[in-house]
């Protein structure tokens, strides 16, 4: 295998360097999604021996090309890992612990959790012969964090930061016609934001395969000029060869409208780069009435860039863009297509309930819906580079983007992060400005900063001249990075005096970058430190921090802000101030991290929003408060509100612009109603009835996941005796699924620690305590015979390859933590005889079926603590003198399945995210509770 492995590399490296490469050529591009079938098992932080005896080689990766130890070599034994699909968030599956990070969510794991900091993934994937001269690469979209990458035990790189793509070409390592072994080794230990970041391989990889002759990783730039109802596309595209080819290749860029029809093509003739170089290619292309990309009609392009040599296509990418134009003014604010935009935005991060970072793509669609009907326009991608499916979502439904690089500086690791970033995201029409750095508060207000800010922006413009460049600036904004960054990003009216700041700068653009981090529960009406909720009503949440409706108007009423981003859309897990453990998710969102509504929302889709919007606060179940005072507010953009209780009329009162309404009212249980008027005729009411206990389980797909796709948000709620919502109801809700899998769940309850996720177990234990006696025949017992104590010497040790034994009894043993019956227990077995009998705690057990060298053991034989295993064994016997034998009998698995998935509701709501297996015409959710009617959702 070994001698077969090494003449294909020397046979298509002989190809891959000779004289005509584009003729075997024939296959274009291929991207393969390979986010399937992964094994996955933790290391550790730094006991080399519980990291699979990684790094411990005599030769280290680093010594010797293809010296890939421990779970790094093509040949380990994986068998006893656990299988997964990614996107894969290990920290999201960990229990919550006082001893880990506040701000990442107190989840367990980071550096005081060395068992849980180091994640392998190991997969296989086979490359047929026929790619023989093809480049191959594996392209990840995101890793967090420190990934080192191995191909068939070859080192192929780190990758630093968490949030960066990466590709690495594989080419010269591919077993061709056969298997190949992708290992990841992720070290999570360490923090990169001061938020939750998840850990693992949480974005998608990609097997990418293309001619020698290519076009190059992100290598396509398209932007359009406007005149007279003409676009002028200018398309760029880099070129790569790895190959030897000279002469010319052809270029033809089309471009297709939405419904994929061709309004624009071009053609052209470059040489082919040098061997290893690339070369730039720019069309121009013209594209008459174009549909505009906009925040109400999205309307993409997309460029087809083949190209060909000797008539054949070569390579064909594609690229989606949106023809738009986009100014800041420094009087009059952002225009998009020339026309005036106040950005209405949210900063966000990117874990969501139940699944942490491991986003399907729907749910990306989800959120963004979320935001858009909340009336929002803006997303600033705090503090990272997103994936870059959350891009493709706002491209596709109209949402404008702030795109942030991670750290500022101006260095390979800061400015190759930017590029790498600008490249690949600059086509999102989406994009309106490159955020190069938030609350550098070391520099921020000096000269460093105002350096590093010069130098990112110039850098910036080398990669897109097309947008600006803002900062997110906090303490004050006079000096430093204020005085030069493009678009000045105020984070917080308290942090400074803004009009000062625009006085001095008239020639500057701003906007709020960050603005709120108010606190708000979810469904909460008063405040209960005791509890850690806060109350739902906007109000200032600390003294130098303003409510929604304070920033909102202050940015609403000065034309020469651009629009303000609110700290945070949804609540996100770390941050959970003002409090700290055992809250685990923050407060600030105007959504809790299900996407489920806090009060704040209505109050933006009242002022953001186009619709006529009218909600009351709070609900109306409050059970032993009868005649006490509570707090009524409205939030609408109608004229004049009316409210009622119990069809009294407490009084109308008038609507100020960007403002709400608020009532003293004395609870009385029934219906309160408020009634809104437009031009003195009513319009819209909205009503809090006062509800009976919690009767039935209600399960509902989320109207706004209609992306087509395999998983859907399903909301969790309980109903009464006549269908109303109970917005107080905290029942246990379990749930089982048929047709597919649950992949979260989650309730917005910033304290609650229950799990996230309900997943099988899996402990991997080893056998210890190896050692060995000689036997005299070669046939081996049936039954365990009884051996002298004193004879057992260590295993292996000092062994005589060329005077063997005829054959070995071997012994060794493990502990189990626990042997209960419902634990599935399995003996991967290694092979280290030719013939093997093996018994456990004195028991014969045969091989299963599926795999020879497993063994399923049974329970009943098996005890909690210290066990016993005996290998009979006719000896392997070494081919040459060199052959390293494998002395590792191989490990026990334990698998301990999962609890049934359950979620409490929270104020009335709970979410569960589902996957439907593939090729399978319907899902069924079940869920039910005690003392309620359960449900079943069917999709
Ligand atoms: C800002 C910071 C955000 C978040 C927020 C919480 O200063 O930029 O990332 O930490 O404070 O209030």
């Amino acid at each position: 295998m070994k001698t077969t492995f090494t003449q294909k590399t020397i046979l298509s490296f002989f190809l891959l360097c000779s004289f005509h490469l584009l003729a075997q050529n024939k296959l274009g591009r291929e991207l393969i999604l390979i986010d399937k079938d992964w094994r996955f098992s933790f290391g550790h932080l730094y006991d080399t021996k519980k990291d699979f005896g990684h790094a411990e080689g005599y030769f280290s990766y680093l010594t010797k090309t293809g010296f890939a130890d421990g779970p790094a070599v093509s040949g380990f034994d994986d068998r006893a890992w656990r299988k997964l699909d990614l996107p894969h968030d290990w920290a999201v599956e960990q229990p919550f612990s006082e001893n880990a990070s506040f701000s990442h969510g107190f989840k367990a794991v980071g550096k005081n959790f060395p068992e849980k900091s180091i994640g392998w993934y190991r997969k296989k994937i086979t490359i047929p012969n026929e790619d023989l001269g093809r480049v191959i690469s594996l392209k990840f979209d995101g890793v967090f964090r420190n990934s080192k990458v191995f191909f068939n035990g070859f080192y192929l790189g780190t990758q630093e930061s968490g949030y960066n793509g990466f590709e690495y070409d594989v080419t010269a390592y591919v077993n061709y016609g056969g298997e190949n072994t992708i290992v990841v080794r992720v070290d999570a230990s360490m923090e990169e934001g001061w938020f939750y970041e998840g850990a693992g391989i949480y974005r998608h990889v990609y097997l990418q395969k293309t001619n020698l002759i290519h076009v190059a990783l992100n290598g396509t730039y398209v932007t359009s000029e406007i005149e007279n109802n003409n676009a002028v596309i200018t398309a760029e595209v880099k070129l790569e060869n790895k190959g030897h080819y000279e002469g010319n290749v052809e270029i033809s860029q089309t471009v297709l409208d939405a419904s994929g029809k061709q309004v624009a093509s071009n053609t052209e003739s470059i040489s082919a780069p040098e061997f290893y170089k690339t070369n730039v290619c720019s069309s121009k292309l013209n594209v008459k009435n174009p549909l505009l990309w906009d925040i109400d009609s999205p309307n993409l392009y997309q460029l087809i860039t083949e190209i060909k040599s000797e008539g054949k296509v070569i390579d064909q990418y594609k690229t989606s863009f949106g023809i738009r134009t986009i100014k800041f003014d420094p009087e009059n604010g952002f225009f998009l297509n020339g026309k005036h935009v106040k950005l209405k935005g949210t900063n966000n991060h990117q874990d969501h309930a139940g699944i942490g970072t491991a986003l399907p793509d729907e749910i990306q669609y989800y959120r963004i819906k979320k935001l858009k009907e909340m009336g929002s326009n803006a997303y600033r991608c705090s503090h990272h580079p997103p994936t870059p499916e959350l891009l493709k979502a706002c491209d596709e439904l109209g949402m404008l983007v702030i795109d942030e690089t991670r750290l500022m500086g101006i260095n390979d690791y800061h400015l190759n992060d930017l590029k790498r970033m600008m490249e690949r995201d600059r086509n999102h029409p989406s994009i309106f400005c490159w955020s190069v750095g938030n609350e550098e508060w070391q520099i921020e207000g000096g000269i460093t900063g105002e350096r590093i800010t010069n130098i990112m922006q110039d850098f910036s413009k080398s990669i897109d001249p097309t947008r600006p460049v803002t900062v997110g600036i906090s303490s004050g904004f006079k000096s430093g990075i204020s005085s030069v960054v493009e678009i000045m990003g105020y984070n917080y009216l308290g942090n400074g005096d803004i009009d000062a700041h625009r006085n001095q700068f008239k020639n500057q653009p701003g906007m709020g970058t960050e603005e709120g981090s108010t606190f708000a529960t979810r469904g909460i009406y008063f405040t209960d430190d005791a509890k850690h909720y806060q109350s739902a009503y906007d109000k200032k949440p600390r003294p130098t921090f303003y409510s929604i409706e304070e920033g909102w108007k202050f940015y609403a009423e000065r034309p020469y802000l651009a629009g303000m981003f609110i700290w945070t859309g949804f609540d996100y897990r770390g941050e959970p101030t003002p409090y700290g453990w055992p809250s685990v998710t923050s407060y600030f969102g105007m959504m809790d991290v299900c996407g489920f509504p806090k009060d704040n929302v209505f109050y933006l889709k009242s002022w953001w929003g186009k619709e006529p919007v009218l909600h009351v606060l709070p609900h109306w179940n409050w059970s032993g408060m009868e005649g006490k005072e509570i707090e009524v507010w409205t939030y609408s953009n109608c004229d004049e509100v009316e409210l009622f209780l119990n069809k009294k009329s407490l009084g109308k009162k008038k609507m100020e612009q960007n403002g709400h309404l608020e009532w003293k009212v004395n609870y009385v249980p029934g219906t309160l109603e408020a009634v809104g008027y437009k031009d003195g005729k009513k319009v819209l009411s909205d009503v809090q009835k006062t509800t009976g206990k919690a009767e039935n389980i209600k399960l509902s797909l989320d109207k706004q996941n209609v992306l087509k796709g395999n998983v859907s948000v399903v909301t969790v709620e309980t109903t009464d005796k006549n269908g109303l919502h109970v917005p107080t109801a905290n029942d246990e809700i379990t749930f089982s699924i048929k047709g597919g899998k649950i992949l979260g769940v989650g309730n917005g309850d910033p304290t609650s620690l229950e799990s996230d996720q309900f997943i099988d177990d899996i402990t991997l234990v080893a056998i210890n305590n190896f050692k060995e006696q000689k036997e005299t025949n070669a046939s081996l017992p049936l039954q365990l015979l009884n051996y002298a104590e004193n004879q057992w010497t260590e295993a292996f040790k000092d062994r005589d390859y060329k005077k063997q034994a005829p054959s070995y009894i071997y012994k060794g043993e493990f502990d189990l933590k626990s042997n209960s019956a419902s634990n599935m227990v399995s003996f991967f077995y290694k092979k280290i005889g030719v013939e093997t009998v093996v018994f456990i705690n004195r028991n014969k057990v045969e091989p299963s079926k599926e795999d020879t060298q497993k063994y399923i053991l049974n329970t009943s034989i098996l005890k909690e603590g210290k066990n016993t295993i005996h290998i009979a064994a006719t000896p392997l016997q070494k081919i040459k003198d060199w052959d390293v034998m494998n002395t590792d009998p191989g490990i026990i698995q334990v698998i301990t399945p999962a609890e049934p998935w359950k979620r409490k509701l929270f104020n009335g709501y709970a979410q569960i995210i589902i996957q439907k297996d593939e090729n399978v015409g319907e899902v069924v959710l079940s869920a039910s509770a005690k003392g309620l009617r359960a449900a079943i959702l069917k999709n």
